[in-house]
């Protein structure tokens, strides 16, 4: 019992935590002492409707467990609300998970503006207003946890998803960023690709399979991502089912024509070269990416390449 990882004193704002994945990622925070402010706009799984009964019964499984918990059924799309609830109810704000999420999947042939709109609207504007928010308490603290909520749809692309695949990877990328910018001051920043089953999945997946994968095997990861001993930052993880995995970038050794001047023909004539992943590295940041390149040409810039100075400048900020 006493190695259990705790929350006591913790504040832990979860979004669409009235069902699914944020409901199991509630459940195990407020079990583990956090005060845990349950967000729950309540609608449907395609963004119509709203009600406080989905907010509600979490705060109720939560405090009827002995935990601390407060609801809060504001859209994401008001983020300084939630925070403010946060901080009306427990007066900080230390962990922010932003899991709410709808679908309106539609071929791109058939995809209309509101379908585009209304999913950019909750998961990837929701999603910046809700840490937007967060984010000066957290600096102001040193410390603060965030996990974006991406998908596997957005990493590989999926058929009929490319409002939700574009969002979803763009969650990546704030992340990514937050994790450089928040650096500095303990704010860490990492995304999770789940798998569960949950009413989002069940109309696409046979019912034993939505069975096994429980949202409760996806929250272990959420947790010790969120606790203060665990210092991962910019990290992206699949997990489902019982597993997780970490991912990262891989670029082929490719080609370098080396500042000279080439034709299509020559990219042609190279192709197999450029794509051929038999030798690989993995750039973790904009230096490892560029800056090997731009020294190799000769192009160092102080630090190393100008890339360096940027970042810092950033992580300092
Ligand atoms: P769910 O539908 O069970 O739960 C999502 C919750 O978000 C709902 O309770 C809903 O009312 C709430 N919500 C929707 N719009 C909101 C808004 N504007 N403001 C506040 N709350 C809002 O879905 P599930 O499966 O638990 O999904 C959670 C997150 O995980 C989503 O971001 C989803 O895209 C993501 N995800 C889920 C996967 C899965 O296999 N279930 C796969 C990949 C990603």
């Amino acid at each position: 019992m006493s190695n259990d990882l705790r929350y006591d004193g913790r504040v832990v704002v979860i979004t669409g935590a009235g069902n699914g994945l944020g409901r199991s990622h509630a459940l195990l925070f407020g079990a583990r002492g956090a005060k845990v402010v349950v967000n729950d706009l309540g609608g449907g799984a395609h963004g119509g409707g709203k009600s406080s009964a989905a907010a509600d019964k979490v705060v109720d499984e939560i405090r009827s467990a002995g935990g601390e918990a407060v609801a809060n059924y504001d859209s994401v799309e008001d983020g300084d609300k939630i925070v403010q609830t946060a901080l009306d109810h427990f007066g900080r704000i230390d962990v922010l998970i932003n899991n709410a999420g709808i679908l309106r999947d539609a071929s791109f042939a058939k995809m209309t503006d509101e379908d585009w709109d209304l999913i950019y609207r909750v998961h990837l504007r929701g999603s910046y207003k809700v840490s937007h928010a967060a984010w000066p308490h957290m600096r102001a603290a040193g410390y603060g946890r965030i996990i974006m909520t991406t998908s596997s749809a957005g990493i590989y692309g999926n058929f009929g998803q490319a409002n939700y695949s574009a969002m979803k990877l763009a969650l990546l990328g704030l992340g990514n960023t937050l994790s450089h910018e928040g650096r500095a001051k303990n704010v860490n920043v990492n995304t999770i690709a789940p798998i569960a089953g949950s009413r989002l999945t069940e109309t696409v997946m046979p019912a034993d399979v939505v069975a096994a994968l429980k949202p409760e095997f996806v929250s272990p990861l959420v947790a010790w991502l969120a606790h203060e001993d665990c210092s991962e930052t910019g990290g992206l993880f699949e997990v489902g089912a019982g597993f997780m995995g970490k991912l990262r970038w891989e670029r082929t050794l490719g080609h370098n024509f080396r500042g000279r001047s080439f034709s299509p023909e020559d990219v042609a004539a190279k192709w197999e070269k450029i794509t051929d992943f038999a030798e690989a590295n993995h750039p973790a940041n904009v230096n490892e990416s560029f800056g090997p390149i731009m020294a190799e040409m000769g192009k160092p810039g102080k630090g190393g390449n100008e890339f360096i100075d940027a970042d810092e400048a950033t992580s300092a900020a």
